[in-house]
């Protein structure tokens, strides 16, 4: 599967505003597991790794950031700036997360449970292993 947006339902209540997903209606996948990404100071980038396995929805629940995705020959951005819609990145793909907005928050969850050993964290190490592929 290719990355790309995904948007979720709103449900728009004077009360203020709820959206939501759940596999498998809005995601393609289980979720093992959740982290979010927060305080980050300006200027500071957050991934620049890829998975060998995992794959990930990330939101931008307040603020906004960049996701910056190589495949090892070309990049591709996106900009997450709204609680209402994610972007779903499969395996095997150069992820950065940068230009954090102040008090951004990043929500990520992951069909696997945390292990170093899918992180690919060597740019020519990730350009060679997709080659095999
Ligand atoms: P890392 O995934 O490298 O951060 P990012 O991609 O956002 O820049 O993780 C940073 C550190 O946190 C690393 O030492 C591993 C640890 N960590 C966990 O223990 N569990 C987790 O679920 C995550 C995402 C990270």
């Amino acid at each position: 599967m290719d990355p790309k947006i995904i948007d979720l339902p709103k449900i728009v209540d004077s009360r203020g505003n709820l959206s939501f997903f759940e596999y498998p209606n809005q995601l393609p996948f289980e979720i093992a597991r959740t982290y979010w990404i927060y305080d980050v100071p300006g200027g500071e980038q957050r991934g620049s790794h890829a998975f060998k396995e995992q794959q990930e929805f990330i939101i931008a629940l307040s603020g906004s950031f960049n996701v910056v995705l190589n495949n090892g020959e070309k990049e591709e951005s996106f900009t997450l700036n709204r609680s209402y819609y994610g972007l779903y990145i499969p395996k095997m793909l150069w992820r950065t997360l940068e230009n954090f907005s102040t008090n951004s928050l990043g929500l990520i969850v992951s069909d696997k449970s945390f292990d170093e050993q899918d992180y690919v964290r060597n740019f020519e190490d990730f350009k060679k292993l997709r080659n095999e592929k």
